[in-house]
């Protein structure tokens, strides 16, 4: 499915980011990709993670996944909603949603998250951290939308739902099937079925937060720092005060601390190998056998397409003297045929080789460690 109604460059200047957008249909053919009782299939499953949000009268009530199958069963005449986390990564009809949004770079992508509600079920007026494209699958949705929040915006007490508590809509839309409705971070939603087998798929996105970067950063440049890497004053003179640290004192430490946070290089190598870790990271995806080199070889030379895990994060940096490939919390030195074979990899998620990648052993070693990783297969989604 390709979005064809909608103009990127205009979007990404005035809306992206800036503030919300309602897009009726812009798809070539939109079509449903996945079924309602699909989506509650793997609301039971172990490892997927999932919440059922229930209204009764004015309250909404939250259970966690994953949900046992009889719950479905017992689900009275109150409305609710099932919403399930990453479906993109079980689904490929449903990570295909994610191609027309490429848009946005890869490495700001996080999931495709999917609703299924009755008449009436949602999960009440909220703000999210990051950007979201609402695409309308199955049924009707009513969504209003409200002003930027911030940190300081009243919520209503409540043990699992951070819900504003005096929302004030601006917009106010029914969605039907195809529509999308773009929400920058901080923007105030509410989204309540209009009909039963009411679908929506968020395609959301993530920005690191600034406490993290300085977190992680800081914490992966101090350890590979010495115990005697340490503040030293040969050329103390006695001072007026003892008691003072004096600014020169402050103005050396804090030059010790910026300097190990400064060089940007090995910024950009950290930084790339901790935004591909994946979302799941306790998952192992990794193949019963490694692959040897020569089934590796012979594959290639067979022309094998090879396909990426959906669950897998691919993403690379231009440093001298190559590219830096990133994929998985992995970071890959590549250069020359390495280097075109990152850059491939990265396109997307079936990679065509030409059969010579198969003369190549720094090729067939990198295509290996990625198979072995369990971020590269030969095996298809139907083939497993
Ligand atoms: C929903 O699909 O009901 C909720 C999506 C959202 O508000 O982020
Ligand atoms: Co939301």
């Amino acid at each position: 499915m390709q979005l064809v109604g909608l103009d990127i460059a205009w979007f990404l200047a005035e809306h992206w980011q800036k503030r919300p957008l309602l897009i009726r249909n812009p798809w070539n053919a939109w079509r449903n990709p996945l079924e309602p009782d699909e989506l509650a299939g793997l609301s039971c499953e172990e490892g997927i993670e999932s919440r059922l949000i229930m209204r009764e009268g004015d309250r909404l009530t939250m259970e966690s996944g994953p949900l046992p199958e009889a719950r479905f069963s017992q689900l009275g005449s109150a409305p609710w909603t099932l919403l399930v986390q990453a479906v993109d990564q079980h689904v490929p009809d449903v990570a295909a949603l994610i191609e027309p949004f490429r848009f946005i770079p890869d490495w700001r992508i996080d999931d495709v998250m999917v609703s299924y509600a009755t008449n009436g079920g949602g999960v009440g007026p909220h703000f999210d951290q990051y950007d979201v494209f609402l695409v309308q699958g199955l049924g009707t949705r009513r969504w209003r939308v409200g002003p930027r929040c911030n940190v300081g915006t009243p919520l209503i007490p409540h043990d699992d739902l951070r819900l504003i508590a005096d929302f004030e809509a601006t917009g106010d839309w029914i969605l039907e099937p195809g529509d999308i409705l773009y929400v920058p971070p901080l923007f105030a939603h509410d989204g309540i079925a209009a009909s039963d087998d009411c679908m929506t798929y968020s395609v959301g996105f993530r920005a690191p937060s600034r406490a993290d970067l300085i977190d992680g950063w800081s914490a992966h440049q101090a350890d590979a720092l010495t115990e005697d890497d340490r503040y030293a004053d040969p050329d103390l003179t006695r001072q007026s005060h003892p008691g003072e640290i004096t600014a020169s004192a402050i103005d050396r430490l804090h030059a010790m601390t910026l300097e190990a946070l400064c060089d940007r290089a090995a910024f950009a190598r950290w930084f790339g190998t901790h935004n591909s870790q994946p979302k799941y990271a306790d998952v192992d995806w990794r193949p019963e056998e490694p692959i040897d080199h020569e089934t590796m070889r012979t594959l290639l030379l067979e022309g094998a397409p090879l396909y990426r895990n959906p669950a897998s994060r691919f993403s690379f940096i231009r440093q001298e003297p190559g590219i830096l490939l990133f994929v998985d919390g992995h970071c890959f030195d590549c250069e020359g045929e390495t280097a075109a074979l990152a850059e491939r990899l990265c396109e997307g998620s079936v990679i065509y080789l030409d059969a010579e990648a198969a003369s190549s052993p720094e090729v067939v070693t990198l295509l290996a460690t990625l198979v072995d990783q369990g971020s590269l297969s030969f095996y298809g989604d139907d083939e497993d």
